[in-house]
């Protein structure tokens, strides 16, 4: 897809890359690089032999499973590099004119300003120290471009050219769903995975492109009008739905882009997604090749439907086969690492101990709550499904979906998601509003005391 070549000095790129080595202080080659991590096929053998908790050899190829998963998670782009650098671009945005792109670049304090996060354990120990002694230039893109090599921006990956400059960029599972525990500065840290990213303002970043030709082609508008789309999102948001039946504004003309879901806490649960779509297997595949737009295959009949699903049906969303086909052999590994993912307990004194003990009663008593939550999986085992009514709010989100019904939400890791609200939309600004909620809508008649109590056990879940 991509054409026109931008000419580049080949020494031009050379000094650049010079010139931001010493920006930061530090050497492409030893300071940066997959500081902390062991190498994949170091984990590998290491997972293999036998296990030193269980002593027992069997788990050898389940590690491996996991391992080979996370890596996928935190890792993989399915090829869709393709689509963020070839189609949209990007990486043009995200190294500027200095480095033969376009505009002033992306520097890093521009990126943590739209959410992006730093993986700490990227970063030499000699790196983070720069950076904590306000030692690293933040508001150059070289720095950015450094990062990037490192392989330190969580969820984005580039590729250099041979001129130094980017040759490509790609986006990563981790990109949403993951954070950091910003424990070296506001958003560097430790990679926190399956933690919803609410800083993240994903129409933001793809509105960086330079060229939204195809997203606005496969809408059938105009670029303006995808670009003012992208800005109603807002932080923690994206809208999944949009290419598939072209809705950005729900009908009270909010943004119809979701809050960014946990991807923690999901072992046990049936359905995914808020509206229910499929399990993590075939959301996987949906994601990877319909939103990240990397390269495999997917078949979901359901999106042949040009009433219901138009751009979908447009695009033959229904069955995509890429050759070769970059995603289907990750799904297994890629499922089982993520339903390993055990939802975060929230951090001491940030509730009322005893107040949730008591809520715990009231949750599974008088406000009826785990009819529907069922601890510890907090959603029913089972068909995990409501119609609009039965939750007493309004079908906009979920008649965008097949089933046409709400998935009850796990709540574990509840304390993880405050930013942004509750609900899919984030209608509910917090836990009080969602307990006002069901009070009203169920005729619960809580006392002031019991709901108290409700939301300090909620927070403790
Ligand atoms: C651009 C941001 C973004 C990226 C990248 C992304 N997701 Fe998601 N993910 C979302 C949003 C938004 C939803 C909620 C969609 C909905 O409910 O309609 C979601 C939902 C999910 C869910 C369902 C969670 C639940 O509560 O049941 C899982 C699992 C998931 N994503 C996994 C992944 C995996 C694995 C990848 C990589 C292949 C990925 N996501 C890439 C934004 C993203
Ligand atoms: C009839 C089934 C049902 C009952 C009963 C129920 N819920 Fe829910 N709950 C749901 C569904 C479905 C959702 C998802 C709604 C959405 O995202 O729009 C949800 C979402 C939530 C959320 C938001 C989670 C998030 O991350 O956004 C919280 C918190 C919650 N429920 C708490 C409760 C409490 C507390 C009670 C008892 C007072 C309760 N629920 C009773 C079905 C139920």
């Amino acid at each position: 897809m991509r054409t026109g070549t931008r000419p580049r000095n080949l020494i031009f790129g050379t000094m650049a890359v010079c010139a931001l080595t010493a920006i930061a202080g530090i050497s492409a080659r030893e300071g940066f690089g997959m500081g902390g991590s062991a190498s994949p096929q170091a984990a590998t053998a290491a997972v293999t032999s036998t296990d030193p908790q269980t002593g027992l050899k069997e788990w050898g190829p389940a590690l491996a499973m996991l391992e080979r998963g996370r890596r996928i998670f935190r890792f993989d782009t399915f090829g869709d590099e393709a689509f963020w650098g070839g189609t949209l671009r990007l990486h043009e945005a995200i190294e500027g004119a200095r480095f033969g792109g376009v505009g002033p670049g992306l520097s890093p304090a521009a990126a943590l300003g739209v959410g992006l996060k730093v993986d700490a354990e990227a970063l030499s120990a000699s790196t983070l120290d720069a950076i904590r002694r306000g030692r690293v230039n933040l508001n150059d893109p070289a720095v950015t471009i450094a990062l990037l090599d490192a392989n330190a921006v969580v969820g984005v990956s580039a590729k250099r050219g041979r001129d130094g400059g980017l040759q490509s960029v790609g986006i990563q599972c981790a990109l949403c769903h993951s954070t950091v525990d910003n424990s070296v500065a506001a958003g560097i840290g430790r990679r926190l995975d399956g933690w919803p990213n609410r800083d993240l303002n994903v129409g933001a970043i793809i509105a960086l492109a330079p060229d939204l030709s195809a997203v606005a082609g496969l809408l059938q508008t105009d670029q303006a009008t995808v670009r003012t789309v992208l800005a109603s999102w807002g932080p923690g948001r994206f809208d999944a739905q949009l290419f598939l039946d072209g809705k950005a504004f729900r009908p009270d003309k909010k943004t119809a882009a979701t809050l960014l879901p946990a991807a923690f806490g999901l072992a046990g649960v049936n359905l995914h997604t808020y509206t229910g779509w499929g399990g993590v297997a075939h959301w996987n595949a949906f994601v990877a090749n319909l939103e990240m737009h990397g390269q495999g295959t997917f078949i979901d009949s359901r999106l042949n439907d040009p009433v219901r699903f138009p751009v979908a049906a447009r695009a033959g969303f229904a069955e995509v086969r890429n050759d070769p086909d970059l995603t289907t052999s990750k799904l297994p590994a890629l499922q089982f690492y993520q339903l390993s993912i055990p939802a975060p307990k929230p951090p001491r004194g940030s509730f009322d101990a005893e107040a949730a003990r008591a809520g715990k009663a009231v949750f599974n008593g008088a406000a009826k709550c785990a009819t529907c939550h069922v601890p510890p999986i907090f959603t029913e085992p089972g068909w995990n499904m409501h119609t609009a009514a039965e939750i007493g709010i309004d079908d906009f989100q979920s008649m965008r979906s097949p089933d046409e019904r709400y998935r009850t939400t796990p709540l574990g890791g509840l304390f993880t998601r405050q930013k942004g609200g509750f609900y899919h939309d984030g209608r509910f600004p917090d836990l009080r509003a969602v307990v006002d909620h069901y009070n009203s809508a169920f005729s619960l008649n809580l006392t002031e005391r019991q709901k108290r109590e409700l939301i300090e056990y909620l927070k403790s879940l």
